[in-house]
């Protein structure tokens, strides 16, 4: 059988959450959603999470309620999941791209602040793969220039950087709980925020601008999650320590047992916890195969793997051209040489040797 690259982990218990739903005839957001939102809050240490029905939703919503619109910069990281720049577009902003850290995959605070420009309004940063980026010089940076901090961590559902969990650090955490993610609800996200005025302005945006029923103070989305997806996630928020701590285990296999030759394995900063929303290696000029043709021969081996991202951001059609010299090498370089393997909790002993077997036999 096939070892996939990613695989939801869903149990009787996520079903009976769902069927308890389901017959209660109360699909749209409801107890459940509170409830979620509130655990959710407390799992993160923040005052509120708001949930939304996706992870771009709970992006653009944060920025709106942020304050950015029409003539600002926000810079995002080049080397990311797309939605972290759509988002600013679809405030009217532009997505200023600053590039990464070869190493973390994370953005890079020099490039941040190279990128500052009257405009700039505010920062978002990724926990790219699950592993926080360096929190403490983007938020001093942000700080000298009254800019606002926003955390993507789609990836990085209880990661922590020096101690504290991700979705604490900027003014709103984004969190995506999409069918492949650390926790998930199918589709669905959470902005947490420990700002009371930009709770209050969030669940203004998520709902229509309505301020009471039929009432519509300012302009809104329909980004409201379902009682169904929230059932879901309330069981797989009590699972989700245990989920992490199966991906450690298994990137920390990979980390003893992967051996192959010009194959860089993933650096954990120093002070971080990583929790491996995906396990990245680097193919350097010394690894025997081009990337195309080592995933071929893992899928012959019955081994999934994936590219994330294969464009950066700063090169997709989207937002060319690109100025020359390329302003993110690095991201440029990433895309060309990463690639992922299966770290889910679902993979068993067996299926980590098999992995590292192929792996360290490719000629
Ligand atoms: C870094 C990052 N940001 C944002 C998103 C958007 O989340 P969603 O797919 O739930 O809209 C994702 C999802 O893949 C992501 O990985």
């Amino acid at each position: 059988m096939q070892i996939p690259v990613a695989r939801p982990v869903i149990g009787p218990d996520e079903v009976a959450a769902v069927s308890e739903v389901l017959l209660s005839g109360m699909l749209a957001q409801g107890e459940r959603v509170a409830e979620l939102e509130s655990k959710f809050a407390a799992y993160c240490g923040t005052a509120q999470g708001i949930a939304v029905n996706n992870g771009t939703a709970a992006l653009h919503a944060a920025l709106l309620a942020c304050g950015i619109g029409p003539g600002d910069e926000v810079i995002v990281p080049a080397f990311s999941f797309i939605a972290t720049a759509t988002a600013v577009s679809m405030c009217g902003a532009k997505p200023v791209f600053a590039d990464v850290d070869e190493e973390t995959f994370n953005i890079r605070p020099d490039q941040v602040k190279e990128r500052i420009t009257p405009k700039t309004k505010a920062v978002i940063g990724v926990h790219l793969f699950g592993q926080p980026f360096d929190v403490d010089p983007v938020q001093e940076i942000c700080e000298a220039h009254s800019l606002v901090l926003i955390e993507d961590a789609a990836q990085a559902h209880g990661a922590l950087y020096h101690g504290t969990k991700v979705g604490n650090f900027g003014r709103c955490g984004c969190f995506s709980f999409y069918a492949t993610k650390n926790m998930i609800t199918g589709e669905g996200g959470m902005v947490t925020t420990s700002d009371k005025p930009t709770a209050d302005r969030l669940r203004l945006i998520v709902n229509h601008g309505q301020s009471e029923k039929y009432l519509h103070t300012v302009l809104g989305y329909n980004y409201r999650m379902t009682d169904i997806a929230a059932a879901i996630g309330i069981v797989q928020l009590r699972k989700l320590d245990k989920f992490n701590l199966r991906r450690k285990k298994n990137a920390e296999y990979y980390a003893a047992n992967l051996s192959a030759k010009g194959l860089i394995k993933p650096k954990v900063a120093d002070n971080v916890q990583h929790v491996y929303h995906q396990y990245v290696v680097r193919l350097t000029e010394e690894f025997p195969l081009s990337r195309e043709a080592f995933m071929d021969y893992l899928k012959a081996k019955g081994i999934g793997s994936a590219v994330h991202y294969p464009i950066p951001i700063h090169r997709q059609p989207l937002y060319a051209p690109v100025a020359e010299p390329d302003p993110c090498p690095v991201a440029t370089k990433l895309a060309g040489t990463v690639l992922s393997l299966p770290v889910h909790p679902s993979l068993d002993a067996k299926d980590l040797a098999t992995v590292c077997e192929a792996v360290n036999k490719v000629k």
